[in-house]
């Protein structure tokens, strides 16, 4: 008999995001989709999925199990968000009505404000206080059903401020049910007092920036947004090589505005993503098709942009990219958390299917950021990490839109949202059901 230390009984519908992962292609349609499903765990590890009689014969559970009733429910996997920059301090909404009134993102970035806005006020903030932001803001995505996200430093920008930025995160994460998982991007703007000097802010972040990232351990990948006016194509590829002969994964914000070959490039060293591509040509995205290479789509950031132009989807899964989704948290581009809103406009903003558009944000989504050996699907092995909804069936996680479905959320086996609440550590930490849509 299997040993189970948590039983979750009765799911009406599961989809377990289940099979060979990266998905492409029609597999990335195929959501492994179960009918009265029971789950058992052990040790915060899926040790069985399957019907009721069958896990009758086979699991026995330990006294004292955690036990849920699902009767009703539809599940899925904790949503893995591949991509935000998280741990940032300060409002960019003063700008945001400026953008209302018609001024472009790439036009406020010109006059100061933009990134530099932010970095300004992240360096103004103690590490406590980014730690501080980075806790409720992962209590917003865990009641959304997020239970993996990356961090992203990037308005930092010097040494010690980047490292800031990346000690939050970690202080954050030992603190907090989701996983978080840090990306050092460093190489996101050029700080103002490099202004004139960029090679001089190269040779900062490759000479000493970099390797002390690296030598604390403070983060698996390295990021750079290759964008004309910030780092060119020949300057990402040096930042690129000096992060992976440090030992860093890769990932390249890339043909987000303008195609300056970053897709093509993040192909050719390896990159682990390629994120963004609305702009992406022809030839990007034939370096995708078929490559390890995971294309990291962010459907709010046009939306939130207001700009017509779409990441062509449906071309780079028809094509065999591996295509997940992820919202781009940030205060610029894309102010939104909520992996349910970025499946939405998966599907009606870029013509995914539900399934597609749920497999990206939880299978490939942990493909993109290389932990899919171990989340972002439910099968034995996996770390349970289980999103309960109120809904009648998955495709309502879309059909309704802007309604919050998750009931309850399991990471690694514990109950950490329990009736729309926030209860990690033995306690309610918050309690959403009078601010969450009806
Ligand atoms: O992914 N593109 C670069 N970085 C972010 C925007 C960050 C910001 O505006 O603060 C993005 O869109
Ligand atoms: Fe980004």
């Amino acid at each position: 008999m299997i040993k189970a230390d948590c039983v979750v009984t009765g799911c009406r519908e599961l989809a377990t995001c289940r099979g060979p992962i990266p998905k492409r292609r029609e597999a990335l349609n195929d959501a492994g989709l179960v009918e009265n499903a029971w789950i058992a765990g052990c040790g915060g590890r899926i040790v069985f999925v399957g019907s009721e009689e069958e896990f009758r014969r086979t699991v026995r559970p330990e006294a004292g199990a955690v036990t849920l009733d699902a009767g009703g429910l539809v599940g899925f996997p904790g949503f893995v968000d591949a991509h935000t920059h998280l741990p940032f301090a300060g409002s960019r909404a003063n700008e945001f009505s400026l953008r209302i009134q018609g001024w472009t993102y790439q036009q406020l970035a010109a006059r100061g404000m933009g990134i530099r806005s932010t970095v300004r006020a992240t360096r103004a903030a103690t590490r406590e206080e980014l730690r501080d932001l980075c806790l409720a803001r992962l209590d917003e995505m865990l009641l959304h059903g997020t239970t993996t996200a990356e961090a992203k430093s990037g308005y930092g920008l010097n040494l010690a401020d980047e490292i800031k930025q990346l000690e939050a995160v970690r202080d954050a994460g030992a603190l907090h049910p989701v996983d978080l998982i840090p990306t050092f991007m460093g190489a996101h703007e050029i700080p103002d007092e490099f202004r004139d000097r960029k090679e001089e802010y190269l040779d900062l972040l490759i000479h000493t920036i970099v390797p002390a990232v690296r030598d604390q351990s403070l983060a698996r990948f390295f990021d750079v947004f290759c964008e004309e006016g910030v780092f060119s194509l020949d300057e990402t590829k040096r930042l690129a090589e000096a992060a992976l002969s440090a030992g860093f994964g890769l990932k390249i914000h890339a043909d987000e505005f303008v195609s300056l070959g970053g897709t093509e490039l993040a192909a050719r060293l390896g990159a682990v993503s390629a994120e963004h591509l609305i702009a992406i040509t022809e030839s990007g995205v034939a370096a995708l098709a078929g490559s390890e290479t995971a294309a990291i789509l962010l459907p709010n950031v046009p939306f939130f942009l207001m700009q017509d132009k779409k990441a062509p989807a449906r071309r780079l899964i028809d094509s065999g990219a591996a295509v997940a989704l992820a919202s781009d948290f940030n205060p610029g581009s894309s102010m939104t958390s909520n992996m349910q809103w970025v499946v939405q406009l998966g599907v009606f903003q870029m013509r995914m299917t539900i399934e597609e558009a749920l497999n990206a944000a939880t299978a490939n989504g942990a493909y993109a950021v290389r932990e899919h050996d171990d989340r972002g699907s439910l099968e034995p092995g996996k770390k349970m990490d289980l999103v309960l909804c109120d809904m009648p069936s998955l495709a309502d996680l879309v059909y309704h839109v802007g309604r919050n479905p998750v009931k309850h959320v399991l990471k690694e086996g514990r109950i950490v949202v329990m009736d729309n609440k926030v209860v990690y550590n033995g306690r309610v930490v918050r309690d959403d059901r009078v601010a969450s849509s009806p």
